[in-house]
């Protein structure tokens, strides 16, 4: 049979065949039968972006344990939710989660809208995801198009064009495909077949139900894709790393603009992030700010951390101090904080790199 023919057809309820048999049980998802909420489907959702299903898993069952409905997550304050959210990464999205919930109760009543058109609305909520809670969470017919399914799609049509630009040929396709009954278990079918059977390096073919119609099956070239355009070197940035502490053995913090990367975060004070490594100038002017003496003696020997963000990686070499005497705050941003409560701040990953990296070093002679 045609491929296109097989498509239209066959697809869609092979793929529902295989989840009422292969379904994964996962902590957000309804057991057949069972009311979706569609706050379970939201919060999984925000939090699976970027991150996979393992990690997410306990972070999932934490956050329903301290916030069981959304009315309970928009009262929390915004310190509590990024805290729980301490090691997900990204914390713009946790930001967002909030900010999100807040805005499903003041203008929704505490309830979802069902509407792609009015989940995209929602802060966080981006075309993946609206498209994901309408299926999931209210059946919608809605075209679900993650990275698992770009490689579904890609593979089953031997999609010759490179990522990003194949995304509208890709989603054309998953459209086609899509059916208008069962669109959240078709979606999460895809999404299951994509990460068990049609995996990136070692696809199961003898186990997947749509193996028959795959153009890239059928020559064997399942690896190839998706295409993809070739990435970019990322830059590196460089800057020193202040870990200064006060004579009660507290380390000196401070919060990140609200705006920008790691935006609201505490971090341990540092010269900005740029390509070149700080100079003396810019280490003295940030001793000055901070309202210490710019000839303040800096102890080195604490490995540098690598950190990789999206669009760059950050080179971060810490200089200590441990200070004799009292010293009084210059501003409100400053904050000395409790060595032991660390772990229960909300920092960043960079940020916990860093403790680990002066840790490291604790006991050790300087350099
Ligand atoms: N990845 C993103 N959303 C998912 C879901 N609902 N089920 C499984 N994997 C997912």
């Amino acid at each position: 049979m045609n491929n296109q023919i097989f498509a239209t057809t066959n697809f869609a309820s092979n793929i529902l065949d295989w989840y009422d048999e292969n379904r994964r049980s996962l902590p957000w998802r309804a057991l057949p039968g069972d009311v979706v909420d569609p706050y379970h489907v939201w919060l999984s959702e925000i939090m699976l972006q970027q991150t996979t299903v393992a990690t997410v898993a306990p972070y999932f069952k934490k956050f329903l344990g301290l916030w069981p409905c959304v009315e309970d997550l928009a009262l929390a304050p915004l310190d509590d939710v990024l805290a729980a959210w301490a090691g997900l990464g990204y914390y713009a999205r946790a930001r967002n989660l909030h900010k999100c919930a807040q805005t499903v109760c003041q203008d929704f009543g505490g309830k979802f809208p069902s509407a792609e058109t009015d989940l995209l609305k929602l802060p966080g909520v981006g075309a993946y995801t609206a498209a994901a809670i309408a299926s999931i969470a209210f059946d919608n017919r809605a075209v679900v198009v993650d990275g698992n399914i770009e490689r579904i799609i890609t593979r089953y049509f031997r999609i010759q064009e490179a990522l990003p630009k194949s995304r509208s040929q890709i989603r054309d396709r998953a459209d086609q495909l899509t059916p208008d009954t069962r669109s959240g278990d078709y979606a999460q079918a895809m999404m299951d077949i994509g990460s068990t059977v049609c995996k990136p390096k070692a696809p199961l073919c003898e186990d997947c139900p749509v193996s028959t119609g795959c153009d890239a099956q059928k020559e064997g070239d399942q690896l190839v894709y998706p295409k993809k355009a070739p990435k970019k070197k990322k830059p590196e940035k460089h800057a020193n790393i202040l870990w200064i502490e006060n004579h009660s053995g507290q380390v000196l913090m401070r919060r990140r603009d609200e705006k920008g990367l790691l935006g609201g975060m505490m971090e341990f004070p540092s010269t900005d992030w740029t390509e070149a490594p700080a100079t003396e100038t810019e280490i003295t002017e940030l001793l000055i700010e901070l309202g210490f003496k710019e000839n303040l003696p800096l102890k080195t020997g604490a490995p540098t951390i690598k950190h990789t963000f999206t669009h760059f990686h950050l080179f971060l070499t810490p200089y200590q101090h441990n200070l004799e005497r009292e010293e009084r705050l210059v501003s409100n941003s400053l904050i000395w904080v409790d060595q032991e409560k660390l772990d229960a701040i909300a920092l960043p990953t960079l940020m916990v790199k860093v403790v680990k990296s002066v840790k490291s070093r604790q006991g050790a002679l300087p350099l």
